[in-house]
């Protein structure tokens, strides 16, 4: 059934779970109030390229959990996707997005990133962004999907961390922008239907309300709720989930991206052991050494990443293994350290020599491609909320994202987004949000868990979201994940809020919404692959989009 809301029993059972809505209208006494035009919760490529957009129309306040500097931009190592100005090379990089994502790509979307790529690259660059180069032009390397090199890099592999500090270097030197560390965004705000700003805690104790006329969720991915995950732990989902309490609209939970190469020496979150290996030669071999990718994609090694991770797991199952291996040993001596210092270092600090030893990978959750809904301006459902970067969900990715296409969709759309809100937080027609005078319509709660039970209850569900909607799903293991939701949800339903509880909460809402949309999907497609449906079904050729309908999580396919 594609049309109108899910009416399968089971998904109703998970449809029935609580959740907690967001703050409204009025606020808790004592509570300390800032105000602001934009709100941007997020600081990696997304958040940070937002701000300075922002900046040229009105007061950007950029709150972040850690340090601004911690976000899952800074671990890309690859690079970012970018086609020449030559016409045939933007078509072909269009047609890469396109092929990888498995017909559930949004063709506008797609075509206006990539036309606007060239010279978005270029803005970075003035603004002091130093990406590698061969002979004074940049250097292109490939990587999984791709049909041509064009992916660009900084530092060999560490280009989110040049990213990141290129562009937090002009947002400490933009007055208009104002940045609070260590700080919680526990909900969101709404008034009228509106978003009004955000409930944050600026410490362990003291909360603050920030009213602003207009928010922008930056917050980045959901890798944290898996147990083995390249994201750092705090990804978990924050804004995604926090605005769907608010009451925006949420598409395409069930793809969640698994790279297939991660670092196996005992680490979480597990390094990162970038793409650009394989394309620049790296071999992936079993534990007796023998290539296996040829017998599941004619591009072997540099198949989509959703078919050599399914692959990898595949051997794992039949030797019973924990990993399989990449082989560069035929590389020349130095072009490791050389090209990807950062991986080279991570393999010698852990005791491997990639000279002469194979380096153990196995996949980890790695990009949701999900998020909340939006146009190609970041625009949400919800007046006055808006999203960029892995947050959001604008259909760049469809059902499988291209690789290093996400810096890219970041870097073009983030500025489009930062704008956006910015002119309509200084539009006339959008007064700022009063202070409520007092009273507390925020759920009360008491306090019944200590820091033992959250992080046991962070694990089963970091454990149960691997095993039952990682990699291969099936629908028995999806209705066990919905089951251990529901005893999460009765356990903790009376605790008081503290930053762990938040998150822990964060990632129960995550883990529903990817399991009820993946009970939704009953085919394979892309990242999405069901054990007891495995075969595409274009019936079904539409996004899944979520909402709350009266605190109950809802599904729709879209029109
Ligand atoms: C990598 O370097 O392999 C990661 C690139 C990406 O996630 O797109």
């Amino acid at each position: 059934m594609l049309a109108g809301s899910v009416t399968d029993a089971r998904l109703n059972d998970v449809a029935a779970m609580p959740f907690s809505r967001s703050v409204q209208c009025s606020i808790p006494v004592g509570v300390s109030k800032i105000e602001t035009d934009v709100l941007v919760i997020g600081t990696g490529i997304a958040g940070l390229s937002a701000a300075l957009a922002a900046s040229e129309h009105g007061r950007v306040l950029v709150v972040c959990k850690g340090e601004l500097h911690d976000s899952n931009t800074r671990y890309a190592q690859g690079g970012i996707a970018v086609p020449t100005q030559d016409p045939r090379d933007i078509e072909a990089h269009i047609e890469d997005t396109l092929r990888v994502a498995c017909g559930l790509a949004d063709l506008d979307i797609v075509k206006y990133v990539i036309q606007r790529a060239p010279a978005a690259v270029e803005k970075l660059i003035t603004r002091g962004m130093a990406f590698d180069r061969e002979g004074g032009m940049l250097a292109r390397t490939r990587e999984g999907g791709h049909s041509r090199s064009r992916v660009l890099h900084a530092r060999g592999d560490a280009t989110g961390l040049e990213l990141g500090a290129t562009l937090a270097k002009h947002v400490h030197g933009t007055p208009n922008i104002h940045v609070i560390q260590f700080c919680m965004a526990e909900d969101l705000m709404t008034c009228d239907g509106r978003c009004t700003g955000a409930m944050v805690w600026l410490n362990d104790s003291e909360r603050a309300v920030i009213r602003a006329r207009t928010t922008i969720i930056a917050t980045g991915g959901t890798g944290g709720i898996f147990l083995h995950t390249t994201n750092p732990l705090g990804a978990t989902a924050d804004g995604t989930v926090m605005a769907l309490r608010a009451g925006a609209v949420l598409a395409s939970m069930e793809f969640m991206q698994f790279h297939p190469t991660a670092l196996h020496v005992g680490i979480e979150p597990m390094p990162l052991v970038s793409e650009a290996l394989r394309g620049e030669g790296a071999r992936l071999v079993d534990a007796g050494g023998r290539r296996f990718m040829s017998d599941y994609h004619s591009d072997g090694e540099l198949a989509p990443r959703d078919v050599v991770s399914r692959a990898i797991v595949t051997e794992l199952r039949r030797a019973r293994g924990d990993c399989v291996f990449l082989d560069v040993r035929h590389w020349p001596t130095d072009f490791m350290s050389g090209r990807f210092p950062n991986v080279y270092k991570t393999c010698r600090g852990n005791g491997i020599d990639p000279a002469h030893q194979l380096v153990p990978v196995r996949p980890a959750a790695h990009y949701m491609i999900g998020g909340v809904r939006v146009d190609r301006h970041g625009r949400s459902s919800l007046d006055g909320l808006f999203a960029c970067g892995e947050a959001s969900c604008t259909g760049m990715h469809g059902a499988n994202r291209l690789a290093s296409n996400s810096l890219l969709e970041a870097l073009v759309l983030a500025e489009v987004c930062g704008q956006a809100a910015a002119q309509e937080a200084m539009s006339e027609a959008n007064p700022a949000p009063r202070f409520p005078d007092h009273g507390e319509r925020s759920p009360a709660r008491s306090s019944n868990s200590g820091p033992n039970a959250i992080a046991a209850w962070r694990r089963r569900i970091r454990e149960a979201s691997w095993e039952y909607v990682g990699m291969i799903r099936s629908g028995t293991g999806i209705s066990a994940m919905q089951a251990l939701i529901e005893d999460a949800t009765v356990a903790l339903s009376t605790t008081h809020p503290c930053r762990s509880l938040i998150e822990l909460r964060n990632i129960i809402t995550a883990a529903a919404m990817i399991a009820f949309a993946a009970a939704m999907r009953t085919e394979s497609r892309g990242v999405h692959y069901r054990e007891d449906h495995p075969q595409s079904n274009d019936a079904q050729l539409k996004q899944i989009e979520l909402c709350l309908v009266d605190g109950h999580l809802t599904g729709n396919w879209s029109s």
